[in-house]
């Protein structure tokens, strides 16, 4: 790419931006939210068109009008929220809207041409499974093997690793190695900057648009990359920790013998029994998909139980709505914005409202008062750092990063009691999320309940008070910040019950 340039209203997403990927290797993409990255790799692919500046493949120059002319040229993109149809089967996906599918076909030939391309390229499927159904590293494999079938030299991740468990990572690794050694190009993005570290060859580190380096890998590390994002040293010292009289301590949140179903019948959760009290983090680990996401939607209101009882501050609120739980003093930051917590076509300032448009000042009598609308969203996104060119530009336009920080925002403020916090971390760069620890943990030290889970258990270690350990819907054991260690969390993980001298 050479002197790439890109505004959208307002906004200078890319800056004169040249950069150089080569055959067989993988290059990583770095930088805040909102510097560009997205961006620029959407120009890419063709899906936005430069403002100026030129793309050359094998040192011709090329213009994309549409994602399918990137394809011709052997470009193709793997997007952060998958593109693919949940209701299909895997092999139906493959096929879907490729020019070599035959017009007609069956699906036993669909199934095996799938099978013969998941062979091809070393990634495990199933052509029969219904994509809805699968994990995010399954579904993650099927986009990879459609990129590919349609004959990608460069292959586009865009944080891929977000939505991915430890071990999916580690597979994930392993596929774009090969792709590597295939002589492919791989461009990586990621806010993990071991994740870099380890994974890529060269890295470019992107700041407010502009290319600000571009580096061996080796010769890199952690601090020297965050230094490159962000201009300064990142300095992560921990706050002193508000120590609360006993007295002011009390139950927050319990649930009795809560156990709840998936959305296809399965059990989800099992005799779940847990207490969380004022002034503590309670972490939750566990291996993703072991009941996480049905556990914190119990408890907001969006998701119903089968049997037990939930109860917020002595009152049974099992059965309520989400709204109606919200206004009892609970924040959520959801597992998934986009699906739950967001209206991506709205304005910026409506969505930070959703959560308290129907008190005062934003109500009034029976006016919605939009003037107080705007100036409390305006308060939201100073406070979290959005980067947006007002409070009137929609949602969706605003970098993934950004979108993180302002429901994080929005649901911390009104927290009075407690806050839900599915993954809050994800898709923040480095200092947001030392920002967000500190608005957590700010939470609790002003008397909330937390419950946070996380996949990184250095995070919850760092940050919880008490850990539980969920495996398959059940609650396996909880133990004091003391008594926790890596070692002991991981076995518990594996669903070992927590014995005495383990
Ligand atoms: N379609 C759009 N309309 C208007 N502005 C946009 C659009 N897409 C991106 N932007 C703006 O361009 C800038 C760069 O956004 P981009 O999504 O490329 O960032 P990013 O580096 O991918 O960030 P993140 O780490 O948060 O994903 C941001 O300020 C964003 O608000
Ligand atoms: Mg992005």
């Amino acid at each position: 790419m050479r002197r790439v340039t890109k505004t959208f209203p307002g906004v200078l997403a890319n800056d004169d931006v040249s950069i150089e990927f080569r055959k067989g290797e993988i290059h990583a993409l770095l930088g805040e939210n909102g510097a560009g990255k997205s961006t620029l790799m959407n120009i890419l692919t063709g899906v936005y068109r430069q403002d100026s500046g030129e793309i050359l493949v094998h040192g011709k120059s090329v213009t994309f009008a549409s994602a399918a002319d990137a394809i011709v040229a052997g470009i193709g993109m793997v997007h952060q929220h998958f593109k693919l149809v949940k209701a299909f089967t895997v092999a139906q996906n493959l096929h879907l809207g490729w020019e070599r599918t035959p017009r007609r076909i069956s699906h036993d030939q669909m199934n095996r041409s799938a099978l013969e391309l998941s062979g091809k390229f070393g990634l495990d499927m199933k052509p029969d499974a219904c994509v809805g159904e699968l994990s995010a590293g399954a579904q993650q494999r099927v986009e990879i093997v459609r990129v590919l079938a349609r004959g990608s030299q460069v292959l586009i991740v865009d944080e891929p690793t977000a939505v991915l468990t430890p071990y999916e990572v580690d597979n994930l690794f392993r596929v774009l190695r090969r792709l590597k050694e295939s002589g492919r190009t791989v461009i990586f993005i990621s806010h993990k900057l071991e994740e870099v570290l380890n994974i890529s060859d060269r890295v470019t580190v992107l700041r407010r648009g502009k290319v600000v380096a571009t580096r061996d890998s080796n010769a890199m590390d952690a601090r020297k990359l965050a230094n490159l994002m962000v201009g300064r040293d990142v300095i992560f010292d921990r706050m002193p920790r508000y120590d609360a009289p006993a007295e002011d301590k009390y139950e927050v949140l319990r649930l009795d013998d809560v156990n709840a179903a998936h959305a296809s019948g399965a059990k989800a959760l099992s005799d779940v029994n847990l207490s969380v009290a004022s002034y503590e983090i309670l972490g939750i680990a566990g291996v993703a998909g072991n009941g996480q996401r049905v556990l914190t939607e119990v408890i907001a209101g969006v998701h119903g139980v089968t049997s037990g009882t939930i109860s917020l501050g002595g009152r049974d609120i099992t059965g309520l709505t989400a709204g109606a739980v919200a206004e009892s003093g609970v924040g959520h930051i959801p597992e998934d914005r986009l699906k739950s917590g967001f209206a991506g076509d709205l304005p910026v300032s409506t969505n930070s409202v959703l959560r308290v448009y129907r008190q005062e000042p934003i109500s009034a009598g029976i006016w919605y008062r939009h003037d107080q609308a705007v100036e409390f969203a305006e308060k939201i996104v100073k406070e979290a750092d959005v980067s947006t060119p007002d409070v009137h530009t929609p949602l969706r336009n605003l970098s993934g990063g950004n979108q993180q920080r302002l429901i994080a925002r929005r649901e911390c403020a009104i927290s009075d009691r407690l806050l839900i916090a599915a993954y809050p971390m994800r898709g923040l760069d480095v200092g947001a999320v030392e920002r967000l620890r500190k608005m957590i943990m700010g939470r609790r030290d002003a008397g909330a309940a937390v419950i946070l889970v996380s996949e990184e258990l250095d995070e919850l270690l760092e940050m919880s008070d008490r850990i539980a350990v969920l495996s398959q819907g059940r609650i396996v054991g909880v133990l004091d910040i003391a008594d926790a260690s890596l070692e002991r969390i991981g076995m518990m993980m594996g669903g070992r019950k927590l014995e005495a001298g383990l």
